[in-house]
């Protein structure tokens, strides 16, 4: 069968230019990790999942989630919750807040979040779950879209009952993660599952789990009948995984590279949570960029050691020079956005879905 990545589907009334999607990551989808995969070609990008209390409740370090970029769109902001009354109530500050698509987490593993009724244990709950989607879909005149996992316990087929009745309440999408609550991120991603959900509904799915190439993005395509699929932890540090994914090639970028993408996120990322949050957010991701054979480890180490974000950068320019140059031609082609500063960092809860 043939797949071509670059055509643009529709989820709902949205247009997405590509069946790449940027997957949502607690502790990581931040609004430059957003931009930035929009720029390397993920038609549609994703929030990490936001509390809908935490929005009812006006708290600001979850309200910093709700801060659009002009080149974001298309983008979904993922809520979660149990409660269908304060998930519809959320839901309109998302639509207000200029999201595109209002995407609904049932896929949430972790146990602060499943003990309180919400992420992943909904799948068990099939009345609650559609009651949630339908309070949601009345309440927002944009899209709404579910991630779901396969079901709680390992062989579960729960995505199959519930994935159907959450269309019928209202669902304009589906994505699913054909792994179990249970399973965490063990094992595989069981896609088999993901053609049984093609079949049963007549709304788009998006396959997500264990996409890292473009061969095996193709694959799902062909074999699911999926109309996108999500990426997750390839495009950690590695934006070039999706150019990768979208136009086949090596996707193995220069040193220069590298290091201007990764002086940019960090820009970015300072001006979204400020300077004291970020300095331990991105920790990780220096990591994540300079690894997979592109820098020695002792460098990346020494990084690590380091507490402000300028010596940081100052040092990555030291080892790599012509990052400048690279890093001066990507932020004259970017719009510029507006500078909002966040004292507090939202919260992230690793491994939401
Ligand atoms: C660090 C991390 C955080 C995640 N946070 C979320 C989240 O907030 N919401 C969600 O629906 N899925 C979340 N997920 C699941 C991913 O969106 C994706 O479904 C999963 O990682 C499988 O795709 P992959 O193999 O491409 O990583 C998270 C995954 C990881 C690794």
């Amino acid at each position: 069968m043939h797949v071509n990545l670059r055509e643009s589907w529709s989820l709902g009334s949205v247009r997405v230019p590509t069946r790449v999607v940027l997957a949502p990551m607690a502790g990581v989808s931040v609004q430059a990790f957003r931009r930035q995969g929009r720029r390397f070609g993920a038609g549609l990008v994703c929030s990490e999942m936001v509390s809908c209390a935490g929005i009812e409740h006006r708290n600001e370090r979850t309200l910093g989630y709700l801060r659009v970029a002009a080149d974001e769109h298309p983008l979904a902001i993922q809520i979660f919750g149990s409660d269908p009354h304060v998930m519809a109530e959320a839901a309109r500050m998302v639509e207000a807040a200029g999201a595109d698509v209002v995407d609904i987490n049932f896929g949430c593993p972790v146990r602060k979040v499943t003990k309180t009724g919400a992420g992943a244990t909904l799948l068990d709950d099939p009345d609650r779950a559609a009651g949630i989607v339908a309070a949601v879909a009345a309440a927002v005149s944009v899209p709404v879209s579910v991630k779901m996992r396969r079901g709680l316990e390992n062989e579960s087929r729960a995505c199959l009952e519930v994935g159907p009745r959450l269309v019928d309440s209202g669902a304009q999408c589906l994505t699913l993660h054909p792994r179990s609550a249970r399973q965490m991120y063990t094992g595989s991603a069981d896609h088999s599952l993901t053609a049984e959900l093609v079949s049963l509904v007549d709304v788009p799915v998006i396959g997500s789990g264990d996409v890292t190439s473009q061969a095996r993005a193709k694959a799902i395509l062909g074999e699911t009948g999926a109309s996108a699929v999500m990426v997750g932890r390839a495009a950690q540090g590695n934006p070039w995984a999706l150019r990768e994914i979208l136009l086949g090639g090596e996707g193995r970028p220069s040193r220069e590279e590298v290091v201007a993408e990764l002086v940019l996120f960090m820009r970015e990322t300072v001006r979204e949570l400020g300077e004291r949050r970020a300095g331990g957010f991105l920790k990780k991701f220096y990591g994540w960029y300079l690894g997979r054979g592109r820098f020695p480890r002792p460098f990346k180490q020494e990084l690590v050691q380091l507490e402000i974000v300028s010596e940081v950068e100052a040092r990555l320019f030291r080892e790599v020079p012509g990052a400048r140059f690279v890093l001066q031609r990507i932020e004259t082609q970017q719009p510029v956005v507006d500078e909002v500063l966040l004292d507090e960092m939202p919260i992230s809860i690793y491994g939401g879905g």
